[in-house]
């Protein structure tokens, strides 16, 4: 996720953006820039690339002033060019913005801009921001603001400067964090607390709504009234290598708790407010969407999971039938597609060689290729015919988690419009479908609260040395996923079975020794896995179900339940994940283990 750090004080601002943006470094991005207020001008630097191309751009032309705001841009709307990174100005030039996050009606509001003579310049929806303060600026950069982010859909943190109130910053935000580190006569307004350690540890934290008007000895905040408020501070002990995991013990549980975010940045925008599911990026008309009559999906790893959950959502709501394979072997096995084929390759770095390969494969026999990735501008991106963004944010755990659910949220949408076009479920099921895909948020949320159970399940199976996981439906992807999650940051051995194949050989394996993981949210084959629960616990394992709240007759039958709230079956796949992912993570740590650097993986795979 992109990175930002506003200064104002008496030091140098470039000085502290720098220092501060390569304290969010560890992000990941691929631009840099910053606008400073220099002697009644304002500067703007911008480079694509790393931190060095923009720091050595100012050594040659030093940008100097006490006030300035900086970015460092993980694109998502345009590719990363000089012309998209951050800073954006109005069409004066006298007023400079910074975002993260994403406007959701960007689309409109440029139209609109365009249409009163503003010249907008990039590809992004973030310009949009300055333009509108531009225009709503009467003499007051706050109330100007103010208007602005009443005009804005979707999630935002903002800096602003404006040449015409030369020491002050305007900061606000709405789901993506800001805070504000208060310093001696200084402060500095930052996406997320290493920024500003080097200079205080106490922080005051912006909430949603809040516009904060920053000054080098006062930091005063408004809700979107006007009315003041005031917000919470805090003081902070972390270290900067604590600060940098936003205070987890590692990236991994930081990501897994990133969820909420991750999957409604992914849904922003997929459902017009006529009922159309959104998904331009395919660039078929619903005409040709309903001709479709076959779907390839390629994809490795914990891609691969989603590609089977794909299959189940597209196949149920879309009645399309969907064929699902390993990116290594579907490049080397003479797979039947052909130009009636849509081919999806699901890959969260964009950059897996085989998933590669078997796009160029899906595309030689004549396929319309579309890539579902979290990484614009990756290698996939370039070889496909359209693409779909997940909207995670940059994941530094190898092991796949965030992007894994909003990878299943993006194929929620696709199988939803797939299903319009096909007119195989009547407006008022999607619609309905729709508004259970929005609480998914909210659901992921509350099954995060409830970790500390998760994390004393765990503690009873850290020295397993085996485990099977069960699942029926679209349960059997989530308990892939589950035994994939749990070997590769704990080393034990995990195997995933259909829950009903297990009498055709794993049920060999049981004893009171190897622990099972089950599926068993409520669904049309409950009773059937439950009587699978039956078959290995007269074995003598010890079970830990992943049930629905509300669900008290599991507990007779299992040692653990995790319970998650209840949403339709077609749904259930990302609240299920949650406590597989969690106990993992816990029983991994309670080993002793790397859970962000597994032993032998990479986070990105470019060898065959
Ligand atoms: C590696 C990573 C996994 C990932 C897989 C596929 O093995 O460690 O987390 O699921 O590659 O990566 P992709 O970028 O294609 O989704």
């Amino acid at each position: 996720m992109c990175g930002i750090v506003g200064y104002v004080g008496p030091r140098q601002a470039s000085d502290v953006l720098l220092g501060g943006l390569a304290r969010l470094e560890y992000r990941g991005y691929d631009s840099a820039g910053m606008a400073i207020v220099s002697d009644g001008n304002l500067e703007v630097g911008r480079r694509i690339g790393k931190l060095v191309n923009l720091r050595e751009a100012v050594a040659d032309t030093p940008m100097s002033g006490n006030v300035g705001i900086g970015h460092t841009r993980w694109a998502t709307h345009g590719k990363p060019t000089v012309e998209n990174a951050h800073p954006h100005v109005d069409c004066s030039g006298r007023i400079a913005v910074v975002h993260n996050g994403i406007i959701e009606n960007y689309v409109e509001l440029r139209a609109e801009l365009a249409a009163n003579g503003h010249i907008l310049l990039s590809e992004t929806d973030t310009e949009t921001v300055a333009h509108l303060v531009e225009s709503y600026f009467d003499g007051d950069l706050t109330e100007a603001v103010a208007k602005t982010i009443k005009r804005l859909e979707g999630a935002y943190a903002l800096a602003i400067v404006h040449l015409d109130e030369p020491d002050t910053i305007v900061a606000a935000r709405a789901d993506s964090p800001l805070i504000i580190g208060m310093g001696d006569g200084e402060n500095i307004v930052a996406s997320d607390i290493p920024a500003v350690l080097e200079y205080t540890r106490e922080i005051l934290v912006l909430e949603d709504g809040d516009i904060a008007t920053v000054t080098a000895g006062e930091v005063r905040v408004s809700d979107v009234s006007g009315a003041p408020r005031t917000p919470e501070t805090l003081h902070v002990e972390w270290n900067l290598d604590a600060a940098e995991k936003g205070g987890y013990d590692d990236f991994m549980l930081k990501e897994i708790h990133e969820q909420p975010r991750a999957i409604r940045e992914t849904l922003l925008g997929r459902m017009d407010a006529d009922g159309t599911v959104q998904l331009s990026e395919l660039q078929m008309s619903e005409a040709q969407l309903s001709l479709v009559d076959r779907v390839f999906i390629v994809a490795c790893g914990t891609s691969y999971h989603a590609a089977i959950i794909a299959k189940h959502l597209v196949e149920q709501w879309a009645r399309i039938p969907v064929e699902v394979d390993v990116s290594s072997e579907f490049r080397y096995r003479d797979p039947i597609v052909d130009d009636e084929t849509l081919v999806v390759a699901i890959t969260q770095s964009g950059e897996t060689t085989d998933t590669l390969a078997a796009v160029r494969e899906a595309r030689r026999r004549g396929a319309k290729v579309f890539a579902i990735t979290n990484v614009v501008g990756s290698r996939v991106t370039r070889e496909s015919d359209g693409v779909i963004y997940t909207h995670a944010g940059p994941e530094i755990g190898v092991a796949a988690t965030k992007t894994f659910t909003a990878q299943i949220a993006a194929l929620n949408v696709l199988a939803l419009k797939l299903a319009q076009a096909k007119g195989t479920l009547d407006q008022d099921r999607i619609e309905a479908l729709w508004a259970e895909i929005s609480t998914l948020p909210d659901i992921v949320e509350a099954i995060l609260a409830e970790e500390h159970e998760i994390e004393s399940c765990a503690r009873e199976y850290t020295d397993v040395v085996s485990s099977l996981f069960l699942g029926r439906g679209v349960g059997v992807p989530v308990a892939m996923e589950g035994a994939l999650k749990l070997k590769e940051i704990s080393y034990i051995h995990a195997e995933a079975y259909p829950a009903g194949e297990m009498k055709h050989g794993p049920i060999a394996l049981i004893t009171p020794e190897v622990p099972v993981v089950v599926v068993a949210t409520q669904g049309h084959t409950y009773e059937k896995v439950v009587s699978n629960i039956q078959e290995v616990r007269a074995r003598g394992a010890r079970v830990i179900a992943v049930a629905t709240h509300g669900d008290d007759e599991i507990r007779a039958h299992a040692e653990h339940v995790l319970y998650i709230p209840r949403t339709s079956e077609d749904i259930s796949a990302i609240p299920a994940t949650i406590p597989m992912q969690l106990l993992s993570y816990h029983i991994a740590k309670m080993r002793g283990c790397n859970v962000d650097q597994p032993r032998n993986l990479a986070k990105s795979v470019t060898v065959e």
